[in-house]
């Protein structure tokens, strides 16, 4: 039959009757994949430029594909360019747009590839491009915790376990606990990019191709670490998408529990820390009310990208080798996945700067809640007393605190002495918050010059010092 409007040009030929309207419109990817756009002309460069070198193209062919591909992306960019679902996905559209602009070379564009490598290079391209958005937004953040803080090692709160008080800690600490998170979600972005950077391109369809080609020269050219070594693998799998997604979804869990804390914080309840406005909405029917919807959100979206995950885990399972349709499914969710991530950083990239702690507001929440009641028990145990007799003794103390609403450190030390008589005047030091902070004095500890050295160390992490 004739070619028509109806029948794909790329590989119409053996077809006898046009694909059914609403089978190309449910096969098609373009109104997703014209997001690899200038992945796939990059991808297309390097390929015609590849061909001429080994003679498979004329010089002067290249040129013309190469020109044409770079006026294409003027189009795209420009908003003129027509994408077409007939020709159902980005590789397609720009190949048919090609031919139409440079004639019969453009078809030559094609030779020795597929649109299965073609594919699996572009997603490549791309997710290689975002993950560096990512780590740079996710580095953003980090600097904005390290200044924050370097600027709070001293600001008391309560540290809790349970959510209940449990010792002191230092703003500065807690601040560095969330840093500390960053950079195993960063070593993993960095190293999942590794996995990302290899190059299917010349696995063709499956089995390879027939043309003198040169990888190594199209690795170079597209900034590859190395090519793929098997080109039934090189096609099918995206185990590298599925690690990025696990990556991206650790972060997201991280980032949700930091924003469950800025949301607990910020209640009338705790009001530990003021939010600025612009990060936070009102009520159209409380007027007293300001949300932090951006870590709401934020926590809200960390189960889209969990979800992308077990998607594409799913997507892949039981796929025999090489190529299948199934493949197609892969972009949305690692679309979705990425955009997430990163917007979620960025927010809390300019959100943390940003926020204030309530400092008296913290310093008399870790005042009232026995906060001190183990370094208690520390100073009865460097007094000779055996730990579990202290715990017992404190125990009893606390208890009495809480009958009388007194703090430990407001008891006299008659009081005090009642549960021990162990205890001296020296003990108002270790109760007091900064002696409880200042004692903690090793690695990863609480005490202020300990949040110091971290927050030179995260510096030199980032290489700023
Ligand atoms: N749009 C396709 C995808 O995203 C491109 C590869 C199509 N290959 C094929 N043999 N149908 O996977």
């Amino acid at each position: 039959m004739s070619q028509d409007q109806t029948t794909n040009q790329s590989w119409g030929g053996r077809f006898s009757e046009p694909v059914d309207a609403f089978v190309a419109r449910f096969t098609a990817s373009v109104d997703f994949d014209k997001r690899l756009y200038k992945h796939d002309i990059q991808g297309s460069i390097a390929h015609a430029t590849m061909l001429a070198k080994v003679g498979v193209l004329s010089d002067s062919e290249r040129d013309s594909i190469i020109d044409g591909l770079r006026a294409i992306q003027g189009e795209i960019e420009a908003g003129q360019f027509d994408w077409r679902v007939d020709l159902e996905d980005v590789h397609m559209n720009i190949e048919a747009r090609l031919t139409e602009r440079v004639g019969i070379t453009g078809k030559k564009l094609h030779t020795g590839r597929s649109r299965n490598d073609q594919v699996a290079t572009d997603i490549r391209l791309w997710l290689r491009e975002e993950i560096d958005i990512i780590v740079a937004e996710l580095e953003r953040l980090q600097r904005g915790l390290l200044q924050q803080a370097e600027q709070h090692a001293e600001v008391i709160m309560p540290g809790f376990t349970h959510l209940q008080t449990a010792q002191p800690v230092t703003f500065g600490h807690h601040l560095l606990a969330w840093f500390e998170m960053l950079c195993r979600d960063r070593e993993r972005l960095l190293d999942c990019r590794k996995r990302v950077n290899r190059m299917p391109l010349g696995s063709a369809a499956l089995a390879g191709t027939t043309y003198p080609i040169d990888r190594q020269l199209t690795c170079e050219l597209l900034g590859f670490d190395a090519v793929s070594g098997n080109s039934l693998d090189g096609v099918s799998d995206r185990d590298f998408a599925i690690e990025f997604c696990a990556a991206a979804a650790l972060a997201m869990m991280h980032l949700s529990r930091f924003s469950e804390e800025l949301v607990l914080w910020t209640s009338a309840q705790f009001n530990f820390i003021e939010l600025p406005d612009r990060f936070c909405t009102g009520s159209s029917i409380m007027p007293q009310k300001k949300n932090p919807d951006v870590p709401e959100l934020v926590r809200g979206k960390s189960g889209r990208v969990y979800g992308h995950l077990m998607g594409l885990l799913t997507l892949m399972k039981s796929q025999p080798l090489a190529y299948n349709k199934d493949n197609q499914e892969d972009k949305e969710p690692l679309f979705d996945a990425a955009d997430t991530l990163r917007d979620s950083l960025r927010a809390f990239a300019d959100m943390i700067p940003a926020i204030r702690p309530r400092v008296d507001v913290m310093r008399e929440a870790a005042r009232r809640g026995f906060s001190t009641a183990t370094d208690l028990a520390d100073y009865l145990v460097r007094k000779g007393l055996p730990f579990r007799d202290c715990h017992e003794i404190v125990g009893h103390a606390v208890k009495y605190g809480v009958d009388s609403g007194k703090d430990l450190a407001e008891m006299s030390l008659d009081e005090l002495r009642r549960f021990s008589d162990q205890i001296g005047q020296d003990v108002f030091e270790v109760l007091t918050l900064e002696g409880s902070v200042n004692a903690r004095d090793h690695i990863g500890g609480t005490a202020p010059a300990q949040v110091r050295a971290a927050v030179q160390r995260g510096r030199e992490l980032l290489g700023d010092s």
